[in-house]
């Protein structure tokens, strides 16, 4: 849909910076929503809403007059209420948004509880009676570099036995939500997965790699259904590998910075 106002919500996360920057690069006319105030300098050809949604503040005037909401705002424990209490400021404005809403492949496979809390938000945004889209994707490089880099002041880096993981470039994420955004309400459509299944092992090592200083890997197996569905790579999509950077060259280009 050409000129249309696209709200997005969780618009200076790791997903959302480059979703904006890709959105802005097509000509979008594009509508940040943040909790925090625009840092001064930023002169991006975007809107700026300041707006909270666990207090609902500024969220009735973030919402106002758009067309599309791309919804990137992320909370471990409380998406769903927060989802839900978007949702209705949308339908309180009194305009029909096509809402496009990111979730994670096999958030209905595996039993960890923010999937479970996806789930429920993907059905919140489905049976919201607005027009919709949902993708899942992989997890992204940066989160899988993440955890391995949160342990590097410790003697060893953990990492689960056994579990694989199919890490996508979230540049390749933000393209696709781009398009979504800019075209008709699609429901649930395929997902998006990196290039290649690893073994969160391997990728740990590569992570270290870039280390002056190499740890010990410990691998991990932990009792329960959450660590044997990942184990089983319920987490990942084998046939939707339409990723094309590697977790190797994503590192390469974060080194080079
Ligand atoms: N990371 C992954 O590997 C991965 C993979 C697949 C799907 N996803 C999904 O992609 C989405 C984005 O993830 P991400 O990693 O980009 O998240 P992130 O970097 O942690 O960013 C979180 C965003 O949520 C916003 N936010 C948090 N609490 C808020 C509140 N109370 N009100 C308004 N905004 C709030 C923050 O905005 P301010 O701080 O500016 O207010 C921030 O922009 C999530 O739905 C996640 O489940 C992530």
């Amino acid at each position: 849909m050409s000129g249309s106002r696209i709200l997005v919500t969780g618009a200076t996360g790791v997903l959302g910076r480059p979703l904006v920057e890709r959105l802005l690069a097509d000509g979008a006319a594009v509508r940040v929503m943040s909790r925090r105030a625009r840092p001064a300098g930023d002169g991006r050809r975007c809107e700026w809403r300041v707006a909270d949604l666990e207090t609902g503040e500024g969220l009735d005037a973030a919402v106002a007059g758009v067309d599309v909401v791309v919804h990137c705002a992320r909370h471990q424990r409380k998406e769903a209420v927060h989802t839900r209490r978007l949702l209705d400021a949308v339908k309180a404005a009194g305009r029909r948004p096509h809402v496009v809403y990111i979730s994670i492949v096999g958030v209905d496979r595996v039993p960890f509880s923010y999937y479970r809390r996806k789930v429920e938000t993907e059905r919140l945004v489905e049976s919201s009676g607005l027009p919709w889209t949902v993708l899942r994707a992989t997890q992204f490089h940066d989160l899988v570099a993440a955890v391995t880099s949160a342990q590097r002041r410790l003697p060893c880096v953990c990492v689960g036995k056994g579990v694989p993981c199919q890490p996508v470039e979230v540049r390749e994420v933000a393209a696709r939500l781009a398009e979504l955004a800019q075209g008709e309400p699609s429901g649930r459509v395929p997902d998006v997965a990196g290039p290649e299944v690893r073994s969160w092992y391997e990728l740990a090592r590569a992570t270290m790699a870039t280390w002056p200083r190499r740890r010990r890997i410990v691998q991990l197996r932990l009792p329960g259904k959450t660590f044997r569905a990942f184990a089983q790579g319920r987490h990942t999509a084998p046939d939707r590998a339409v990723g094309k950077v590697t977790f190797e060259e994503f590192l390469a280009a974060h080194r080079r910075g």
